[in-house]
């Protein structure tokens, strides 16, 4: 009976300390735990997704082509010579363009840069005040610095195939 009594309270204590050792365990684990929930997910996202998809992309070049049409600094329809520019056309395809480039599921289907602007003599100055415009309309939509930072090295990618006059 003794040595029963003995046997009995050894695996009792043995069962308190293993309890005992996984309380213990659990304060260590937690802030680890609680780090990890805390750390910002893993994005994974295109930039296309992050800036909001095809509707707010769509929104964007419309106040971006209105801004730019107006500035004189861009001198958009080059002294004149396009007059009877599709807005509309030209919009879609804008928003086609960086659709596809931002990793949206969109087709471009308009002409490569360099063919659709060859002849217009685009100056360096004009293209960075076209790229101003671009970032302030990026603003209105209170598009955040690190999307905004993307697109903007997206549109300068374009410089070289644009400019003509240096
Ligand atoms: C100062 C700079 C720029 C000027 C003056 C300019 C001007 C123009 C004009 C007048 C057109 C219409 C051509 C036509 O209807 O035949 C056009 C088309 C287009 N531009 Fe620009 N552009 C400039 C920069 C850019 C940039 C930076 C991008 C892209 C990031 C861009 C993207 C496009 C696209 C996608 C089209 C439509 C092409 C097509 O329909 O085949 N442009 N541009």
């Amino acid at each position: 009976m003794k040595v029963l009594l003995s046997v009995l309270c050894v695996l009792a204590l043995g069962t308190a300390a293993q309890a005992e050792n996984k309380m213990a365990a659990k304060p260590a684990a937690a802030p680890a735990a609680k780090a990890a929930a805390a750390a910002p997910a893993p994005t994974t996202k295109s930039l296309y997704e992050r800036l909001g998809g095809a509707a707010a992309i769509k929104a964007v070049v419309h106040d971006f082509v209105g801004r730019a049409a107006g500035d004189a600094k861009v001198n958009f329809l080059r002294d004149g010579k396009f007059k009877n520019i599709d807005v509309t056309k030209l919009e879609g395809h804008l928003t086609q363009f960086i659709g596809m480039a931002t990793g949206g599921p969109e087709k471009y289907d308009g002409r490569d840069m360099k063919t659709a602007h060859t002849g217009m003599k685009i100056k360096g100055a004009e293209f960075d005040a076209l790229a101003a415009d671009l970032s302030a309309s990026l603003d209105k939509f209170k598009v955040p610095a690190q999307e905004k930072g993307e697109l903007m090295a997206i549109a300068a990618s374009t410089k070289p195939a644009i400019v003509e006059v240096k």
